[in-house]
């Protein structure tokens, strides 16, 4: 059994190029182009680079919108006001908030705050629940970006174990419920789970989302498992390290993402894929 790398950054490039093509389409149809606006409050390093990526890819896109960069001081209030102008503004399809943000504002309250059919993560209570009940809603993107790389791969879902290291209402959570929706018989495990490596050694298919670099070695991974690293952790030395210990697992994956060029780029590109849809449906 060979390991193979799978490559989000190649196959996210698709998905662009893809839509990229469709937003043509529609911008001809409608008169139009989609618009995302994205919104960062402070100057967190790694949130600026993540919210830099996602204009690039907008503009790769062909989409309208506008970065609304806001001070650290920026009041819950004055930030919830912005949202609330976005929301109403009809040009507008997708709006998102980079988190995490300053601890003087209430992220959940911010989340409530944007309109449900225009929260392109995914992270609205109406929307949330919508996904648990199967109805038709806006998947958190990461999660999306994860089962699109699985189903490129072509990993068999159906019947097998999946463990999903990490509990978030960004990643664990709803990555968990997509799954199961694929038959898939899911373990939620985490900091507290007793006897971690045994648990992950269960799974054909293990997703890792704690953000603690080099958390999952070898001795946690069955052989032939196709491992997907959610995780992007600064190092001391300024490189990036995923929550998987790369070097040691690798060689007995069956199929494994790198960090970078994994998952990220694929978060990005499902982004993308929200914000159409939301235009979409917006024009209807
Ligand atoms: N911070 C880390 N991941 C995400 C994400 O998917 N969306 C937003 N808005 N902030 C994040």
């Amino acid at each position: 059994m060979g390991i193979m790398i799978i490559d989000g950054k190649q196959i996210a490039q698709q998905f662009k190029e893809e839509l990229r093509q469709q937003v043509t389409e529609l911008s001809a149809q409608y008169g139009r182009k989609p618009c995302l606006d994205v919104i960062i409050v402070g100057e967190n390093p790694a949130s600026m680079s993540y919210v830099r990526s996602k204009i690039k890819a907008t503009e790769y896109c062909g989409f309208d919108g506008e970065l609304i960069q806001l001070p650290e001081t920026t009041s819950q209030e004055e930030l919830l006001r912005v949202i609330q102008e976005r929301n109403n503004n009809d040009a507008v399809d997708g709006l998102l908030v980079q988190l995490p943000l300053p601890k003087h504002i209430d992220s959940q309250r911010v989340i409530e705050t944007i309109s449900p059919e225009k929260d392109v993560d995914g992270f609205h209570p109406t929307n949330v629940a919508r996904l648990w009940l199967n109805q038709p809603t806006i998947v958190p993107c990461t999660p999306l970006g994860i089962m699109a790389l699985l189903e490129q791969v072509g990993t068999p879902l159906e019947g097998r174990r999946a463990v999903v290291v990490g509990r978030s209402n960004i990643v664990g959570k709803p990555i968990a419920k997509l799954l199961l929706d694929k038959n898939c018989t899911v373990t939620i495990a985490h900091s507290r789970t007793a006897d971690l490596a045994a648990v992950c050694r269960e799974a054909d298919i293990l997703v890792v989302a704690v953000g603690r670099p080099h958390f999952i070695t070898a001795d946690m991974v069955k052989p032939g498992a196709t491992v997907i690293d959610v995780g992007i952790n600064r190092l001391p030395d300024g490189t990036l390290a995923g929550d998987v210990d790369y070097q040691s697992v690798a060689p007995i994956a069956g199929a494994i993402t790198p960090v970078p060029g994994g998952v990220g780029p694929m978060t990005i590109a499902m982004l993308m894929r929200n914000t159409v849809n939301c235009f979409m449906h917006r024009n209807q």
